[in-house]
C-alpha cells in the first residue's frame, strides 16, 4: 500500500493504527445488542406470514397463550396504537411506512403477523410455531422482469439531446443490464432489547444511527423524545440494513411495556431475508454513442428498481452517471415498479454500485466496439468539470491518477486484446477494469472532549462504530491534538443521549466527525489553559494565555520545554476540578460557504484478473488492484481493510449473490447462509489496495472523504469484462453463472 508521507512525520493521522476496541472484540467482551441481559428478561419470537399476498382471515392465538412459559401474543388485534413517522422528517427516517401489525393485509412473504413472548427463547419459539393463521391468499407478484413496467419515469439528470446524438452516433452500445436482489448478511443479526423504567424506554439496538433511531422510536411509540434512549455500543456490521429501525423494534418495546419486563427480540437469519431490507433488483438500459475516435457523444441510462407495495424506494442508480464522463448529451431516468416484497433498503454503495455496474459494463462494451483499450477510452472521456451541475469544479478529482497508478501496478500494458489470448499455467486469463465514484459530504456532528483529573481524556459523540474503526479514528485525532497516549483516551459512542453525531452510512462518518473532535479538543485545551493561568498552585498562574502551550498532555510556557510545565491532571487537581470539557462541531457541507460551487466525490479504479479453466468450467477472480482517491486517509490500516472487504463483496456481487423468490409464494427460497452464497476466503483474490491520499481542500481540517463503499463500485463490471476477455461470453445479468460460462467456445 502506498501513502504519501504526512507533513508531520510523527503524526498519528495517516499512520496504520490497530483498532483500540480490538481487544474487547477478540476477547468476546464487546457487548452487541443481543448480548445484553437483564433480570426478569423474557424473549420474543415473531410469527411471519406464510403467503406473499392477501390478508389474514383468522389469527388464533388462544391455544398458544396457555402454552408453558408463554406470557403474551401480540398481533393486529391487540398491539394498540403504533404511529407512523412524520413524512419528510429527515431526522426520523424509518425503513417502512407502515408500522407493525397496522392492518391485516399481507403484502409480502415473511411479513410479521404476530409476536410471541415467553419466559425462554425455546418457549417463545414453540409458541410462535403454534400460532394458527388462516389467510385469504392471492398469487404474489415477485416477477423480476421489471422491463414490463410501462408507467411514468422521472428524469434524474439531463443535458443536451441524448436521443438525437445517439441516433446519429457512428459507434454505439445499446444494452440492458440486470442486477438481482441482494440481501444484507452481516454476521450480527438484527436485535432489540427493550427495558422500561416507568414511562421511559431504553432500547439496546443494532442501529447504524442511534440518534435517528431514537426519534423514530419516540414517534412510533407516541412518546416524548426524552423518554427514549437508544444504545448500540458495537455492531457486527450492517451494510446499510441497520440504518433505520424495522418493525421488530417497536414489537419488542410494546411487549416489554405490556409485561413490565425487559424483552429481547433477535431476528433469525431466515427473517433477515424478508423483513429487514435488501438491495432491490435493478434493470438498467444503457445507450452509449461515440465517434469512431472514441469520443462519447450520447449517454442514456434508464433504470428501474423494484420497491414494495407501500414504500417508495429509489435505488438511485444514476448516482455517478451524470458526472463520471465528459459527454454533451445525457439523460438518466428512473422508475420503481411495485412488487409483493418487503421494503428495499440501502446496501453498500447504494445506487452507485449497481448503477456503475451498468454504466461501466457499457463503457467496456463500447471500447470493444471501438477496438480501443478500455483504459484509453476512459482517459479520453474523463470529465474535468461536473457537467451535470453547470460545469462546477470537483473539490478534488484524481481519477486519471487512479487509472494510471492502477494500470502500472496491475501490469495492464501487458494485456493482449484478443479473447482467450492470455494464458498462464494451463488457465486462460481475463483482464478487465472499471471506474468508481462515491459521493462525499460532511454531516452535522457534535463531540464533547473532556480532560479528567485522573489523567484520562474522554470524547463523547452520538455516532456509532459499525465495525470500520470509528472508535479508533476518534482516539487518533485526540492523540494528535493532545499527545495523550491512546490507552488513556476513552471514546464513548453509540448512545442517543450523547451529543448528536452522524449515521454510520454513506461512508460519511470519518469525514463528518473529524472537525468536531478536533475543534472539541482545541476548545477543551483553551479551557485548560485558562484554568492553568488562573489557579493558585499552578506553575502558570498569572501567565498570559498567549504564552501558554500544550504539549504531550502538559501545559507549559512556550519558551520552556514541556517538562518544566505541569500535566493537565495536576492543573485540574490544583483547581479542585474533576474535569473540564468543551464541545466541538462540524459544519455540514451544505452550510459551509467554502463548499459552495464544488462537486464532492471520491473516485477509484478497479483492475481485475480472472482465471478460467475450461476443462472443469472453473472461474476464479485471482487478482484485484484497487486504487482509491478518497481524500486524506486517517487510518490506512482500517481503510485498506474496508477496501479489501468491499472487493471481496464485489466478487460475491459478480459471481455469487442473488436472492431468489418463489413465484408461487413470494418466499425467498435461498434465505439462509447455506443457500445464499457470499464470497468467502477461498473466493477472495489477491488484493492490492492503494490510496492516493490527496487531502480534499473542501472537506474540513483534514481533507478526508469516505473510503468504504467505493471499494465495491466498479468491481463487478471489471469482473464481467474480464470474463468476456477470457471466455468470449458477455454476461449482462448478474451474477455470472456456470450456465453462462458453458457457452464459451474458447478452449
Ligand atoms: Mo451504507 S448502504 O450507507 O450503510
Amino acid at each position: 500500500m502506498s501513502t504519501t508521507p504526512s507533513p508531520v512525520a510523527a503524526s498519528i493521522i495517516g499512520k496504520a493504527t490497530p483498532r483500540i476496541d480490538g481487544p474487547l472484540k477478540t476477547t468476546g467482551t464487546a457487548e452487541y445488542a443481543a448480548d445484553f441481559h437483564f433480570d426478569r428478561m423474557v424473549h420474543a419470537v415473531p410469527v411471519t406470514a406464510a403467503i406473499g399476498n392477501g390478508r389474514i382471515a383468522k389469527l388464533d392465538a388462544s391455544a398458544v397463550e396457555s402454552m408453558p412459559g408463554v406470557l403474551l401474543v401480540l398481533h393486529h388485534g391487540n398491539i394498540g396504537p403504533l404511529y407512523r413517522t412524520v413524512p419528510g422528517d429527515d431526522n426520523a427516517t424509518n425503513s417502512e411506512v407502515r408500522s407493525a401489525f397496522e392492518d391485516e393485509v399481507i403484502r409480502h412473504w415473511g411479513q410479521y403477523v404476530a409476536v410471541v413472548v415467553a419466559e425462554t427463547l425455546e418457549q417463545a419459539s414453540a409458541g410462535a410455531a403454534a400460532v394458527k393463521v388462516e389467510y385469504e391468499a392471492q398469487t404474489p407478484n415477485v416477477n423480476m422482469k421489471l422491463g414490463d413496467y410501462d408507467g411514468k419515469r422521472k428524469s434524474v439528470s439531463k443535458r443536451g439531446d441524448p436521443d438525437a446524438a445517439f441516433a446519429s452516433a457512428p459507434v454505439k452500445v445499446d444494452a440492458v443490464y440486470n442486477t438481482p436482489v441482494e440481501t444484507h448478511n452481516p454476521i450480527e443479526l438484527h436485535a432489540s432489547v427493550a427495558v422500561w423504567d416507568g414511562d421511559s424506554v431504553t432500547m439496546y439496538e443494532t442501529s447504524q444511527g442511534v440518534v435517528n433511531h431514537r426519534v423514530v422510536m419516540a414517534q412510533t411509540l407516541g412518546l416524548p423524545l426524552e423518554n427514549v434512549r437508544v444504545i448500540t455500543r458495537f455492531l457486527g456490521s450492517g451494510f446499510g440494513g441497520k440504518l433505520f429501525p424495522w418493525p421488530h423494534a417497536a414489537m419488542a418495546a410494546v411487549a416489554a411495556r405490556r409485561l413490565d419486563r425487559p424483552v429481547k427480540l433477535s431476528v433469525t437469519r431466515r427473517m433477515m431475508f424478508s423483513s429487514v431490507g435488501y438491495r432491490p433488483h435493478t434493470e438498467q438500459h444503457v445507450k452509449l454513442g461515440a465517434t469512431r475516435e472514441g469520443k462519447l457523444l450520447a449517454l442514456r441510462h434508464d433504470y428501474l428498481n423494484n420497491t414494495s407495495l407501500l414504500d417508495d424506494f429509489d435505488e438511485g442508480c444514476g448516482e455517478a452517471t451524470p458526472h463520471l464522463y465528459s459527454v454533451a448529451n445525457l439523460e438518466v431516468t428512473s422508475a420503481q415498479p411495485r412488487r409483493n416484497m418487503g421494503a428495499p433498503m440501502w446496501m453498500r454503495g447504494p445506487g452507485a454500485v449497481p448503477g456503475l455496474y451498468a454504466l461501466e459494463s457499457a463503457m467496456n462494451e463500447l471500447a470493444d466496439e471501438l477496438k480501443m483499450d478500455p483504459l484509453q477510452f476512459r482517459l479520453l472521456n474523463d470529465a474535468e468539470k461536473d457537467e451535470s451541475h453547470d460545469n462546477i469544479p470537483f473539490s478534488s478529482r484524481h481519477l486519471r491518477e487512479c487509472y494510471e497508478v492502477g494500470a502500472k501496478k496491475f501490469g495492464w500494458e501487458r494485456r493482449t486484446g484478443g479473447i482467450g489470448s492470455m494464458r498462464r499455467e494451463g488457465k486462460i486469463l481475463g483482464w478487465g477494469m472499471g471506474g468508481a465514484s462515491w459521493v462525499a459530504i460532511q454531516l452535522p456532528c457534535t463531540a464533547t472532549v473532556e480532560f479528567c483529573a485522573k489523567g484520562r481524556l474522554c470524547v463523547r459523540c452520538g455516532t456509532q462504530d459499525i465495525g470500520t474503526g470509528t472508535y479508533t479514528v476518534f482516539a487518533q485525532v485526540l492523540h494528535e491534538k493532545t499527545g495523550v497516549p491512546l490507552d488513556r483516551i476513552d471514546v464513548i459512542l453509540g448512545d442517543s443521549g450523547l451529543p448528536g453525531g452522524p449515521m454510520s452510512g454513506g461512508s460519511m462518518v470519518t469525514g463528518s466527525v473529524l472537525d468536531a473532535i478536533a475543534s472539541g479538543a482545541n476548545n477543551a485545551i483553551k479551557r485548560l489553559q485558562q484554568i492553568a493561568t488562573s489557579t493558585d498552585g499552578s506553575p502558570l498562574k498569572g501567565a498570559s494565555l498567549e504564552t501558554v502551550a500544550f504539549t504531550g498532555g502538559r501545559l507549559h510556557k512556550k519558551d520552556q520545554p514541556s517538562t518544566d510545565g505541569a500535566h493537565f491532571a495536576d492543573i485540574l487537581s490544583a483547581a479542585k476540578l474533576a474535569r473540564v470539557s468543551a464541545e466541538g462541531k462540524t459544519t455540514p457541507t451544505w452550510e459551509d460557504p467554502k463548499s459552495k460551487g464544488y462537486s464532492l466525490h471520491s473516485f477509484g479504479a478497479q483492475f481485475v484478473e480472472v482465471e478460467w479453466d475450461p476443462e472443469i468450467a472453473r472461474l476464479r477472480v485471482s487478482r484485484v488492484v484497487s486504487v482509491i482517491d478518497g481524500g486524506r486517509i486517517i487510518n490506512p490500516k482500517a481503510a485498506a481493510n474496508q477496501i479489501s472487504g468491499a472487493v471481496v463483496m464485489g466478487v460475491g456481487m459478480g459471481l455469487l449473490e442473488e436472492t431468489v423468490y418463489d413465484p408461487r409464494t413470494g418466499q425467498p427460497i435461498n434465505g439462509s447462509l447455506a443457500d445464499y452464497l457470499v464470497a468467502t476466503c477461498p473466493d477472495a483474490p489477491d488484493i492490492d489496495v492503494t490510496f492516493l491520499d490527496h487531502p480534499d481542500p473542501i472537506m474540513g481540517e483534514y481533507g478526508a472523504r469516505g473510503i468504504a463503499e467505493i471499494g465495491l463500485a466498479g468491481v463487478a463490471p471489471a469482473i464481467t469484462a474480464a470474463v468476456y476477455h477470457a471466455t468470449g461470453v458477455r454476461v449482462r445479468d448478474l451474477p455470472v453463472r456456470i450456465e453462462d460460462l458453458l457457452q464459451s467456445k474458447i478452449v
